[in-house]
């Protein structure tokens, strides 16, 4: 299978961050300024910031210019109507989002998005000329039953279901088993995220053939500029996307200069 229109350049590596339910107006300004000082936008890295919608204008004002992407940590699938408390694709694309993540392990442990939603929500935010980056991840229970491959490419057939074959490369997706996320996680071993990512390649392949332009596939879950090199030295891990360890500015240049580092001598 081939493409219907040639791949544009895609970076080497994406390193990006959610701030979650983080950083108020200040903090946010003061993270900006700290890029738009720091920043050396080197081309082979993708960088995005994830900030909480009431946040998303501003950071993409401040950060116009730097190379960094922003976009949303979530958005409904319709494009309009009535779904209070609710904020659609469009509305954060008029925001100066550019990406929406999807189906982060939070979001499906306590805000009921389910494979199905997930699915939709890919759907819409393609439609709208967006990347989805699709959040895909075991819980602990899986990896202890032997099931966790099993469980995430379930995940990642579902989330993927509503896309063409050519729209594949417009989409990014993050691996993040919910045991390695957040305070009480602990990181994925090296060999864990490789075996995953070969999995999840594996899975896409014999799905798709081998399209040449499938999601770049990133890895997260307590990462921090002490594993960062060696998790993305690993074969298929694309990028990194990073909670804790990136919401200093400084830890998030540091992450990039780790990939850009690695770019500049590992990938071709
Ligand atoms: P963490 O969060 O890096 O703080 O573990 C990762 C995530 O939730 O994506």
């Amino acid at each position: 299978m081939t493409a219907d229109v040639p791949p544009a350049p895609r970076p080497s590596y994406w390193v990006g961050t959610s701030w979650k339910m983080t950083k108020s107006f200040a903090e946010a300004l003061r993270f900006t300024d700290h890029i738009r000082q720091g920043a050396r936008p080197p081309a082979e890295v993708g960088m995005f910031v994830l900030p909480s919608f009431t946040l998303i204008q501003t950071v993409a004002t401040a950060l116009a210019g730097t190379g960094v992407r922003v976009g949303a940590q979530n958005a409904h699938w319709a494009p309009a109507g009535a779904f209070t408390g609710e904020v659609s694709v469009a509305m954060v694309a008029e925001a100066g989002a550019e990406l929406v993540e999807v189906g982060h392990s939070e979001r499906r442990a306590s805000f009921g998005e389910t494979d199905e939603t997930v699915a939709r929500k890919v759907a819409a935010v393609l439609g709208a000329d967006l990347t989805p980056l699709v959040c895909v991840g075991e819980p602990a229970s899986e990896r202890d039953f032997g099931t966790a491959v099993e469980f995430v490419l379930r995940q990642v057939k579902i989330a993927l279901s509503g896309v063409a074959p050519a729209d594949l490369g417009r989409v990014l997706l993050a691996y993040e088993p919910v045991w390695a996320i957040g305070v009480e996680g602990t990181p994925a071993t090296p060999e864990q995220v490789a075996d995953m990512h070969a999995a999840i390649r594996g899975g896409l392949v014999e799905r798709y053939g081998d399209y040449g332009w499938l999601p770049p596939l990133l890895y997260g879950g307590s990462v921090d500029r002490g594993n960062a090199a060696e998790l993305l030295a690993q074969g298929n891990v694309d990028g990194l996307f990073v909670g804790r360890a990136a919401w200093d500015p400084d830890g998030f240049l540091a992450l990039v200069d780790v990939a850009a580092g690695l770019a500049a001598t590992a990938r071709p």
